[in-house]
């Protein structure tokens, strides 16, 4: 290892490896940065007894940012640089979806005021409102709260038809946000004040099923696969039992990891430009590590990846334990352990 402390040239890759990590619960817990997360990246780097760098992407169902914001912010708080394009959070993959309704008014449902609104523009939808802005038009639409602190809406959300609902990110107001959906979805003329009938009005998208997720509380907390819950709740109250259809994003589903490893695809083009695509797919493996069984762990088995399960965040078995309906590949205490066990598996 001598040579590489006298070099001061970057060390050389090893593409026939990929890392995905999961965000909460495995580099971080809410506001906490956890120093094997610091640890895991740096041996990524490169300081490692490969002596060589493997790329590596961030797979999250937290979303409510944007993709370069939380690489900005995981870049300080790991130490090491991350960009935006090494990150794939819960709704990134439904941009594909910008092109079909760039022009249609969108619900778009989740998140701290109207930052996931921002966050579907800049992806495209050209026409987006919230149910904060619903109920800044009508407040009677949803009475137990005070007004929003800011002018009322002009836009007349009675007349006003959408054509999805898509949930970007956990709600920060479930009662609110249940009530305007419902609204939308039972409305004949998928208005948020139009009569209700018992037929879904338009698609509705979720963005990540997570039903709790890890963060500095002793105990997982409600995620927005919680949220899902209620609306199907609610849907199925209000109209006997009637379908509900939707399409989820997110973690343990295939469009998500499809999209990741696209993003592989291209760091590998990056570190190398005469990359063959196909062949580097062929032979590379790809490891996935993760806190929660039922999203990353089931996601990355379904995708053919190898599963690193960790101790640190919704997974609580204790030594030797795995998780009996989604078992991971290989279980240890934290990140750095599981990047310390891909490297000598890559040795
Ligand atoms: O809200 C975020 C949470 O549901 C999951 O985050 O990084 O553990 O996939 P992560
Ligand atoms: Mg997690």
């Amino acid at each position: 290892a001598r040579w590489r402390r006298l070099s001061t040239a970057a060390p050389a890759w090893h593409l026939g490896a990929a890392v995905a990590f999961d965000i909460d619960g495995v580099l971080v817990r809410g506001a906490g940065t956890l120093d094997e997360g610091r640890r895991a990246l740096r041996m990524l780097g490169g300081d490692n007894r490969l002596g060589r760098r493997i790329p590596f992407v961030l797979l999250t169902n937290g979303g409510g940012v944007s993709e370069a914001a939380k690489a900005a912010d995981l870049s300080a708080r790991l130490g090491v640089p991350i960009s935006a394009q090494q990150v794939v959070l819960a709704h990134s993959p439904m941009q594909a979806l910008a092109a079909q309704y760039a022009r249609k008014h969108v619900l778009v449902v989740g998140g701290i005021g109207r930052r996931c609104a921002d966050i579907a523009r800049s992806y495209g939808f050209g026409n987006v409102s919230t149910p904060d802005d619903v109920v800044a038009a009508h407040p009677t639409a949803w009475p137990f709260m005070a007004p929003p602190e800011r002018p009322a809406h002009s836009r007349d959300y009675a007349r006003d038809p959408f054509h999805a609902v898509m949930v970007f990110h956990d709600s920060f107001d479930f009662g609110r946000d249940l009530q305007i959906v419902t609204d939308v979805l039972r409305s004949r003329d998928a208005t948020a004040g139009g009569a209700p009938s018992n037929r879904q009005s338009v698609p509705l998208y979720l963005s990540n099923a997570d039903l709790v997720f890890s963060n500095e509380y002793p105990h997982p907390r409600f995620g927005q696969g919680a949220y899902h819950v209620c609306l199907h709740a609610m849907w199925d109250g209000l109209t006997g039992g009637a379908p509900l259809a939707h399409t989820r994003f997110g973690k343990p589903f295939r469009v998500q990891y499809d999209y990741a490893e696209r993003l592989l695809d291209q760091l590998a083009l990056d570190a190398a430009p005469t990359t063959d695509v196909s062949q580097l797919r062929a032979r590379r493996r790809i490891y996935a590590v993760g806190d929660n069984p039922a999203a990353d762990i089931a996601g990355a088995n379904g995708a053919g990846w190898t599963s690193v399960l960790v101790r640190t965040g919704v997974f609580a078995g204790g030594p030797g334990a795995n998780d009996p309906v989604h078992p991971a590949a290989m279980v240890v205490d934290h990140v750095a352990d599981a990047v310390q066990w891909i490297i000598e598996s890559e040795l």
